[in-house]
């Protein structure tokens, strides 16, 4: 080798040392600077590329690709077991749980173990993780011991690790759309579904198989195959608030909203007001005065009827709350 070819050799291997460590930290680091610009930077998840060598990396790594590719593993032709419902994390955690505001997983490393309300007790990720696969995959999870959950549960400590203990950074989650003054309406949703949505999830909202017809290119809203009336997204803010800064879908880093307020609340009823699997929520919120304003299924300590607290008006339920 010429000396010229060793200096260019490490040049070269110098330059990507630095793109490197700059795009970890640029992308990880959502603190923001008291007295400085007064929106904090967004949360960006950092790209599994940057996973750690070896057995940890090699474990975070099958944690990344369970959770983008939940249905190749696990799904009902999965290769390893067959527990769930054909969809896949990223269906709903969007970029693996990468994306802000794409109800990605950049607070989880940081605020668990922690109580909820909803089961009433701590909870690990763990049992974040089998809730999820329960309710939003409408199946079994992967044993707490099996390859599967410790690899889910290793990727997403490691997506979270630069979070400081304790924070819930700006742009982790879903984002919250302040509710209507009105209840939100499923007639009107439907026209905002036929319009903005059927394109990729199709007229009967059951979505369409990719190729290889074991995960979804567009997967479904409801139906046998989505995901269950324990689920988050059947909280009708959580599905408006994920929706109007994610869907009709594309990359849109900035977070920049797609849908109105009234459109997300209404296509958000629409589809929450379609057939779906029922749950079992029965030992849910042991405390029922701790139930969120959008919980839609009684009994309430609050007299508001389960109409009122599924559609809205919210205001008021939310007032009383407080
Ligand atoms: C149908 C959509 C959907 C699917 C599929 C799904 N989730 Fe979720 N997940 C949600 C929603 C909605 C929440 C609650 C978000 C909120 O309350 O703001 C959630 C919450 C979580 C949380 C807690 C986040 C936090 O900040 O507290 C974890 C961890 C999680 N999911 C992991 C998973 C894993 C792992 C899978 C696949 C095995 C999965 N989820 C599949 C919709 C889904
Ligand atoms: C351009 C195609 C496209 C359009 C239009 C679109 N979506 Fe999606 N949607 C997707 C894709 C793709 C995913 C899964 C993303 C992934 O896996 O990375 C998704 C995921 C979802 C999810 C979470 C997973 C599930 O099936 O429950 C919901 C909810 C959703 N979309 C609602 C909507 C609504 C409501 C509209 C209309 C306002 C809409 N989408 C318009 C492509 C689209």
């Amino acid at each position: 080798m010429s000396r010229f070819t060793v200096i260019v050799i490490i040049l070269v291997a110098f330059l990507a040392a630095v793109i490197f460590v700059y795009r970890d930290f640029a992308h990880s680091n959502a603190v923001p600077v008291p007295g400085a610009d007064t929106t904090p930077a967004l949360w960006f998840g950092r790209d599994i590329v940057s996973a750690p060598r070896g057995a940890q990396g090699d474990l975070i790594r099958y944690g990344y690709e369970l959770i983008a590719h939940t249905a190749k593993y696990i799904g009902p032709a999965g290769s390893v077991a067959h527990l769930t419902n054909g969809m896949n994390c990223q269906n709903c955690h969007l970029d693996a749980g990468s994306r802000p505001w794409g109800n990605n997983y950049g607070a989880v490393a940081a605020t668990y173990p922690k109580f909820r309300d909803r089961s009433g007790s701590i909870e690990s990720i763990i049992k974040r993780v089998d809730d999820c696969c329960i309710r939003s995959l409408n199946g079994t999870p992967p044993d707490s011991n099996s390859r599967e959950m410790q690899a889910m549960v290793a990727y997403i400590k490691w997506l979270g690790a630069p979070v400081a203990k304790g924070q819930k950074p700006y742009g982790s989650g879903i984002r919250d759309i302040p509710v209507l003054s009105r209840a939100a309406d499923p007639g009107k949703g439907k026209i905002v579904f036929q319009s903005q949505c059927v394109a990729c999830h199709g007229d009967d909202g059951q979505g369409m198989k990719d190729g290889d017809d074991i995960a979804y290119q567009y997967p479904p809203l409801w139906g046998p195959h989505s995901y269950n009336s324990g689920a988050g997204l059947f909280r009708l803010s959580r599905f408006a608030g994920y929706v109007k800064y994610n869907m009709p879908y594309r990359n849109n880093y900035d977070g920049a909203a797609q849908l109105t307020d009234e459109e997300a609340w209404d296509v958000a009823a629409f589809v929450n007001s379609q057939p779906r699997p029922v749950a079992d929520i029965s030992l849910d919120w042991p405390d029922i005065s701790k139930k969120p304003f959008d919980h839609p299924f009684g009994p309430y300590a609050d007299g508001f009827s389960e109409q009122q607290h599924k559609y809205g008006p919210f205001g008021p339920v939310k007032a009383k709350k407080r």
